[in-house]
């Protein structure tokens, strides 16, 4: 018997590329899609040299409903891993209605086409940012949700619609996981993180500086409430994130229930420790200067992980030294990232 087919949406992209190659090393199949508007097709050519296959792919908007029933008419999808949808907390301010347009019609889309093809297992991208200015730290999956920016109420609102949908029907499985801040890249070099124009998060930022694309980074505070005053996160590496789906995918498909987890290490780092760890991964320096704080910016945020532990019988192991070294080499090796 053919092993389970899972449709991953946004299938290029960051996390997803990542977590396709972690699904095939635990012997699924994969079916992409993407539309590119975030993602190179190059990372498909870099995904068959790291797969030893042609990945099965096809282009398609996941608000596209046509082209989205299209893909589950081919064949039987086991379970959908829902990556794809706009990320840039800035941008999200900017332009709100292509936000909620974009990553609610396309949660819409996807569920419709399972409900009318009899997949009901999923595994939703949702983000610690649903944690707004957490209370109490390490933060748990029962703590109080909001949303500070339309990119995080998106998320929030996604939830909703996927709890109420688990309420009305249980036959659903879903899996709503909590990222955390995923950083570093597979350990070849050959897949990472890959933004376009002026990265808005730390680490794609602290790369280009140790390159030298950029000239210094800006620390955005160093009067925060923390040990040194600049901000802490819970950095987690790209590959146990990966492997964090795996291990959900496994329990939804094993009949286990519906589950809503932090994927996170448990262990937060300023910025100003992240510069230290990657100057010493890297070899280069990386010059900063104290900039003002960035408007929405918390103290401090990281993840009581003990639930996916638990209950997936995951936890990340990769250290913040791995993290800064697998950046730094798919830094290195693709210097324009995968455009040029
Ligand atoms: C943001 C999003 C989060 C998303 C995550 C990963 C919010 C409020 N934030 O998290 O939803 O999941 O990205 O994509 O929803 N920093 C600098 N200089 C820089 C950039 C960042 O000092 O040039 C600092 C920030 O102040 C912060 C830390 O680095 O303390 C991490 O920032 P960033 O990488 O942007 O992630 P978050 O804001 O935590």
């Amino acid at each position: 018997m053919n092993p389970p087919l899972i449709l991953l949406t946004g299938a290029t992209g960051f996390i997803a590329s990542h977590t396709w190659l972690a699904l095939q090393a635990a012997g699924y199949r994969v079916l992409g899609i993407d539309n590119f508007s975030n993602s190179s097709p190059e990372v498909l050519t870099r995904l068959k040299t790291l797969g030893g296959m042609t990945p099965d792919f096809i282009r398609a908007d996941v608000c596209d409903a046509a082209a989205i029933d299209t893909v589950f008419a081919r064949e039987p999808i086991a379970a959908v891993v829902h990556f794809a949808a706009f990320k840039a907390v800035g941008e999200s301010a900017a332009k709100p209605l292509a936000y909620y347009a974009n990553n609610l019609s396309g949660l819409f889309t996807v569920c419709q086409a399972m409900e009318r093809h009899h997949c009901q297992a999923l595994v939703f991208s949702s983000s610690a940012t649903v944690y707004g200015k957490p209370e109490q730290l390490p933060i748990r999956e029962d703590a109080a949700l909001s949303a500070t920016n339309p990119y995080g109420a998106t998320k929030l609102m996604s939830e909703t619609v996927l709890r109420d949908l688990q309420a009305a029907d249980p036959s659903w499985a879903i899996a709503t996981l909590r990222y955390f801040n995923p950083v570093g890249a597979h350990e070849s070099g050959l897949i990472g993180e890959d933004p376009r124009g002026t990265p808005n998060n730390v680490m794609p930022f602290i790369s280009q500086v140790a390159i030298g694309k950029r000239a210094r980074l800006s620390i955005f505070g160093n009067d925060y409430d923390t040990a040194d005053g600049t901000g802490v996160r819970d950095y987690i590496h790209v590959s146990d994130l990966a492997e964090g789906h795996v291990a959900a995918l496994r329990y939804l498909l094993a009949g286990k229930g519906s589950i809503v987890a932090n994927l996170g290490t448990g262990q937060g780092s300023s910025v100003l420790e992240l510069v230290r760890a990657f100057e010493q991964a890297s070899g280069r320096s990386v010059p900063f200067e104290i900039a003002p704080r960035r408007p929405g910016d918390i103290d401090a945020c990281y993840a009581d992980p003990a639930r996916a532990h638990e209950l997936l019988g995951w936890r990340a192991t990769r250290d913040l030294q791995t993290m800064c070294a697998d950046s730094w080499r798919w830094q290195n090796l693709n210097p324009n990232g995968l455009a040029g």
